[in-house]
Formats: structure tokens, sequence, C-alpha cells
């Protein structure tokens, strides 16, 4: 662990130190919700966002001007890396694989390739977004293993996955191979975001849910802690994120990871007792943020005590943001998550 004197509260938490008031930041904090990032998208599609540093750069500062939040995530995308690969991608509102992997002839033409050069403006705008943010520090993030195999193999969002686990279960050679050309640019992707100024970084493994315990033991939580592993030299702390894990939160934690990403289909607390000594990161449920303030209020006081004063707390929501979402709801539960946990 790094010297932590004079770090800012959302990385002292990450690694358990005393922090003076719980950190809040929010999943998709950057995005549609907010009217500052919906005129920049009247502009400019989201991949011009996220290919244009400056662009990037000015969507991660939106919500840390809007708000005190404790930490800023940089505009990017978890599908970004695919298209170095080989993937066409495009987004039609929602993302679309216009070649998806359903072969292991599919896997053997993904390419591997050097961040630095294939995603050059992602760690650009982090060094552009580290130099305006002053003392805010930068998460920078990337999809897991699993989760971005998915979108490669289903082609865009997915109700079951039905093409996923036949894959991963049918071809479980090709699967690995898969699964290790994803990993090893995930991890090498991670680490160029550190270098180019990201003081945390994030994994998302937002739909690895869907699975079985024994499905994620067996084809997913080796390959995710391989790149958790290859983070723990960097420094910085490595926030491991994934939803419905409630069933495997064990399993989860063990592929490593500073702090844990839970959702609301877990208690807080619970979920500490099944993780023991690590740092959190949750969890309130993102539809409580349309509800009236007293209901909002409550559900906010109820995560705080179920933390009950732990170190290793970061207060966010289970999953992102929704687009929808009152932007004075989200500036009221950052207000009180301040107020109520200041010692
Ligand atoms: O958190 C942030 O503010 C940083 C930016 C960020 C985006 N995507 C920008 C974005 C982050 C961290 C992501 C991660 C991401 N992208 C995930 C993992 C997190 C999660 O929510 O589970 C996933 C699964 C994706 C893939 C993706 N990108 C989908 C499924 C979609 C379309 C769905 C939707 O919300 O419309 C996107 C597009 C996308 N990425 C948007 C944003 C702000 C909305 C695009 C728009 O402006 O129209």
């Amino acid at each position: 662990m790094p010297s932590l004197q004079g770090a800012p509260r959302f990385v002292r938490a990450c690694f358990r130190q005393k922090v003076d008031r719980t950190p809040v930041w929010f999943m998709r904090q950057a995005g549609r919700y907010m009217k500052e990032y919906r005129d920049l998208r009247k502009k400019y599609s989201i991949l011009q966002l996220a290919k244009t540093p400056e662009l990037a750069c000015e969507v991660t500062l939106q919500p840390i001007r809007a708000m005190p939040i404790d930490a800023a995530i940089i505009f990017a995308d978890i599908l970004l890396p695919i298209e170095p690969m080989g993937a066409r991608l495009r987004f039609a509102p929602g993302p679309v694989i216009d070649n998806p992997v359903r072969s292991a002839a599919d896997v053997r033409r993904l390419k591997d390739f050097d961040s630095r050069e294939g995603l050059s403006f992602v760690l650009r705008a982090i060094a552009l977004a580290r130099r305006e943010l002053g003392p805010i520090p930068l998460i920078g993030f990337a999809g897991a293993p699993f989760t971005l195999a998915s979108y490669l193999i289903e082609g865009g969002p997915s109700d079951h996955f039905l093409k996923t686990k036949a894959f991963m279960l049918e071809q479980p050679k090709a699967w690995d191979q898969l699964m290790g050309k994803v990993r090893r640019i995930t991890a090498a992707y991670l680490k160029a975001q550190v270098e180019a100024g990201a003081q945390a970084v994030q994994l998302f493994d937002s739909w690895v849910g869907c699975l079985s315990p024994e499905q994620y033991r067996k084809c997913v939580l080796p390959h995710s802690r391989f790149v958790l592993s290859a983070l723990k030299s960097s420094g910085v702390p490595v926030i491991h994120f994934g939803t419905g894990t409630a069933g495997f939160l064990e399993d989860f934690a063990s592929a490593g990871g500073d702090v844990i990403g839970v959702d609301w289909r877990l208690d807080l607390d619970a979920a500490w007792g099944k993780i023991g000594a690590r740092a959190i990161q949750g969890n309130l449920d993102p539809t409580v943020l349309f509800a009236a303030k007293p209901v909002l209020k409550s559900a906010v006081r109820d995560i705080l005590a179920r933390a009950c004063g732990r170190k290793g707390f970061i207060f966010n929501l289970g999953h992102g943001i929704l687009p929808q979402t009152p932007v004075e709801n989200v500036k009221a539960v950052v207000d009180w998550v301040h107020a109520w946990s200041l010692n």
C-alpha cells in the first residue's frame, strides 16, 4: 500500500483507512440525467465524445462541477477495447457488434493490441482530466472478461445470455482462448490507465450475476483473478464490481479487488459478513433516486446504518444511475451522506 498521508478520502476508504466523512460517487455519474451531457450529445455521438480527449475530459468534469462528489470517473465505455480487437461497434442507440464471435475461428481472428496505440484517446483524456481535477481523484475502468465476452458473443445487450452460455459450456477450449485474450488486453489497458494518471480503477462485471456459482468458479473466476492480480503492484486501489453476485459473493470477492462493489439485492451488512475485512462500495437501488425525498432519505440512512462506521465504506449505487434520474435527488444524497457520516 502506498503512503496515504494527505490522500483523498475516497482513496483512503478504498484502503480501509480512517476518513473524515464517507466518500460518495455514482456509477454512470456522467450521462444522460444531466442537461449538460444531453446538450453535448445533440452535437456529438457517444463514440465521438469518447474518442475526443477534450470532450471526454469535459464530460468527466460535468458531475464534479454540479456537486461535491468524492471521485470522478473517466468518460469512456467498457466496449471501447473491442474495436481495436477487430469488432465492428456502433451505438444504435444501445451497443451493436456487427461481427459477433461465434466460433473458435472468430476467437483466433481477434487481435491483441497495445492500448497506448489502439486506445490512446482514453489515456490522453485521463491525463487531461487529471490535470483539471486538482484534488479530486480520477477513476479509470474496464469491463471484466465475462461481461466483455458476453457483448462480443451476443453482439449487443442480452436478456438470457443464451449464446454466451452455450459458447462457454459447449466450447470450453475456445472460451478459454477468448477469455485469455480479453484478460491480457484488459490487464494491460488498466495498467496503462494508471500510468496515464488514474488514481483508482474499477473492473465492471455488470452481467456476471446471470451465472450459477459453479459456472462462475469454473469458467470466469480465474480470468477475473488474472486481471485483478496484475494490478496489485500498480499502487492504486482496485474496485471489483458486479451485480447479481449475492449467491456467490465469497467467490466473487476471492477473485480479488481492494474494494468489492455490491448491488442492492443484498443488505450491506450481510455483504460484509460474507467478504470479511475488505472495503465495500454500494449499494443504493438506482430506482430509489426517483422516489419522494422522505423515501430516498430513509434508504440512504438505512445504508449508512448498515455500514455502521466501519472502515472501508464508499457510498455508491448498486448499479449505474438511470437516464431520467432527477439531478436534485442525486445532489441531496451527496449532501446527506457527507452530513450524516461526520465523525
Ligand atoms: O460512469 C461514468 O459516468 C463513465 C462513463 C461510462 C459509460 N459507460 C458511458 C456511457 C461507464 C463507466 C460505462 C460503463 C459501461 N458501458 C457498462 C458497465 C456499467 C453498467 O452500467 O453496467 C456497460 C454494460 C456499458 C455498455 C453500454 N454503453 C451500454 C449497454 C450502453 C447503452 C445503454 C444505455 O444506457 O443507453 C452504453 C452507452 C453509454 N455509455 C452511455 C453512456 C453515458 C449512454 C449513451 C448515450 O449518451 O446515448
